[in-house]
């Protein structure tokens, strides 16, 4: 098995980070946002990329050749790496594969070892970022008390162009049709899939081996069903009843 490069997870207030966050926490800690900042919060493995990839597109009025100005963690750097950088909601079973397999591939997290020990891990949120559930739950009670468009994966791969709508609106633009539709496509997994710099091909093969999986890896909804067994998923099924409880979040889990 090749080596890791990271050196083990570090807990902050429960949540395991990133040794290399975790050095640099009072900076990320103390971080202000600007009035007219907007800040992409994503749980790991949810669309993260594909998001600010649209956002980007809309801040550029469609404008593509303003997009290729750099790779991605450039144009939109996350704040909890506070360093050069090398950042929706998504249901949890799907988020689960997505992260599997980004575990394996990507050298500076932890190894995830095999699939039946991954689920022990994400479901006891002891995976880098901590607890889907957690993350989730915290948003959805937090999205009328300030400003933030909660958005789901699963919505904007049924119809991106109303979705890319509403995420437009809310950044107070405005732009033509033919510019919405250009933004869809786009932003399809498959042009982004193919797009180096998004699809993180220029990351070392020594941080993410792409050979033993692709970033951008299916793009689907339901993929979950190819990995859950049965008695996975009712115990999965059992723990999310118990974890969202009371909360009137509602996700999509096939299309
Ligand atoms: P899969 O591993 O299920 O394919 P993040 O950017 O938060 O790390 O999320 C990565 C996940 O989003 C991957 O899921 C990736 O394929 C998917 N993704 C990225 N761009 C996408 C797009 N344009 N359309 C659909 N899915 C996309």
């Amino acid at each position: 098995m090749a080596a890791r490069l990271g050196r083990p997870l570090v807990e902050v207030a429960g949540v395991p980070l990133p040794a290399s966050t975790v050095d640099n926490w009072s900076q990320i800690h103390n971080f202000e946002a600007k009035p007219d900042d907007l800040l992409i919060c994503t749980y790991p493995k949810s669309g993260t990329t594909w998001i600010q990839e649209i956002v980007d597109m809309i801040e550029q009025d469609g404008d593509e050749m303003k997009c290729q100005r750099s790779i991605i963690q450039l144009r939109h750097p996350f704040i909890e790496w506070a360093q050069p950088p090398q950042p929706s909601a998504r249901n949890a079973k799907d988020c689960m594969v997505s992260y599997y397999h980004f575990q394996r591939m990507n050298k500076k997290l932890p190894d995830p070892g095999t699939w039946e020990e991954y689920f022990e891990t994400f479901v006891n949120g002891k995976v880098a970022w901590g607890s889907w559930f957690d993350h989730v739950r915290g948003w959805w009670d937090m999205r009328d008390r300030y400003q933030v468009l909660f958005l789901f994966y699963e919505d904007i791969k049924r119809d991106p162009k109303q979705e890319i709508q509403k995420v437009m609106q809310f950044m107070g633009k405005n732009l033509e049709e033919a510019v919405l539709d250009k933004i869809v496509q786009q932003t399809s997994f498959e042009k982004m899939k193919e797009n180096p710099l998004v699809n993180r091909s220029t990351v070392p093969k020594s941080h993410m081996d792409l050979t033993v999986s692709s970033f951008m890896r299916k793009g689907t909804v339901g993929d979950w069903k190819n990995y859950f067994t049965v008695a996975q998923n009712e115990r999965f099924e059992e723990i999310y009843r118990e974890k969202m409880k009371g909360t009137s979040i509602c996700f999509c889990l096939e299309l």
